[in-house]
């Protein structure tokens, strides 16, 4: 079928182009393209700093689908920076239970307390100030600069330099900071000054629903397919290049459901690290017997009533493989537990859900409360 782009430019003259040429050539057709085919998505409806900002950091590591009502609630029980900044640890990462790199959200909150400070409770027009607040890099900085205030400025994530990558055929490994810097610099030398952020939504959009990963982008909806120098050499297979990433770490782990008089243990994990300064269920390295788990937890014996083993579960964090098996230990009551800020205690089944965030690696044993 031909389409409406395909009288725009011969692939044969397209073969001539610079990469920077190739890419304000794509500017109309991608603009048009964007104007049909954007997706209604919450945090486009109005584009305010605040919520380009949440939504945006929401939107690395995680989906379009899944970040929705996360965004949705966060902007319904905290609509401003300053309730951001004014509020509670737990609050907050209650806020943000199931998204997973909880460091995002505790660097919002240092944001947000930082722009209540300096900016008056707004986040700041210009780019220079966006990348010194805490969890904002180049990519978010520029989807805020151009987005919510529409100033010119790249934002190119690992999306748009796949997209990047294939219209230029650039062999480039784009997990490459340089390389980063190089396209962040191309795009900024070619984006329309009036309309960045439509601009740099567009390069996310078709990165998105055209040009997708692995599998098969599908050129034959492209409005770039012309212009497209990886499609005219058959490399949309190879491009992009990344190197190979170090194999993650796996970890073996035990996870206690330890429950007595209608309670279960839980845990604040320490301040630093991994999962920091978020609730856990109680859990050791490696496999432990019944008698070893009620000794580490310092329960006597005496108080089990029910041990139980639990189905395995795995979960994976970025440089880390938690491979867990599952004991359940019934107890006939409290056992005389210390108190302490980092050691376990027992709360009501039903104060759990509400009360304490409890990330995602534990939801195949939390189920089973
Ligand atoms: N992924 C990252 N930023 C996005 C945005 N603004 N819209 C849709 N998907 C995105």
């Amino acid at each position: 079928m031909e389409r409406w782009y395909d009288k725009l430019l011969p692939l044969s003259d397209a073969g001539e182009l610079s990469p920077r040429e190739r890419l304000r050539q794509l500017e109309g057709p991608l603009l048009f393209w964007y104007g049909e085919n954007a997706r209604e998505l919450p945090w486009r409806q109005s584009p305010e700093p605040y919520r380009v900002w949440i939504s945006e950091i929401m939107l690395q590591q995680t989906r379009v689908e899944a970040v929705k009502p996360y965004f949705e609630r966060f902007m319904r029980e905290l609509p401003a920076v300053r309730d951001l900044a004014e509020a509670g640890d737990d609050r907050l990462m209650k806020l943000w239970e199931g998204l997973g790199y909880y460091s995002r959200a505790r660097n919002l909150k240092k944001a947000a307390i930082i722009a209540c400070e300096n900016y008056g409770g707004d986040l700041p027009g210009d780019y220079g100030a966006l990348l010194k607040l805490p969890g904002i890099g180049s990519y978010t900085a520029g989807a805020i600069a151009s987005i919510a205030f529409g100033l010119a400025e790249p934002a190119v994530d690992g999306n748009v330099l796949r997209v990047l990558s294939r219209v230029t055929a650039s062999r480039e490994d784009i997990q490459k900071q340089a390389v980063k810097r190089e396209f962040e610099n191309l795009v900024r030398s070619v984006m329309p000054k009036d309309r960045a952020g439509d601009y740099n939504q567009a390069l996310i959009e078709v990165g998105a629903l055209v040009c997708v990963p692995n599998g098969g982008p599908k050129c034959g909806e492209c409005p770039m397919a012309t212009l497209c120098l990886a499609r005219e050499r058959g490399l949309t297979g190879e491009i992009p290049v990344k190197a190979p990433k170090k194999a993650r770490r796996i970890e073996e782990r035990t996870v206690f459901l330890v429950e007595a008089d209608g309670k279960v243990a839980i845990r604040k994990r320490e301040g630093k690290g991994l999962l920091a300064s978020l609730y856990e269920l109680p859990n050791r390295e490696g496999q432990m017997s019944v008698s070893q788990a009620l000794e580490s937890l310092g329960i006597p014996e005496a108080f089990l009533l029910e041990a139980e083993e639990l189905p395995e579960a795995k979960h994976i964090f970025s440089h880390v493989e938690w491979h867990m098996r599952g004991l359940r230990l019934r107890l006939r009551d409290l056992p005389p537990w210390q108190k302490g800020e980092h050691l376990p205690f027992f709360v009501d089944k039903e104060e759990l859900a509400e009360g304490y965030p409890l990330p995602n690696a534990f939801s195949a044993y939390r189920k089973l409360v």
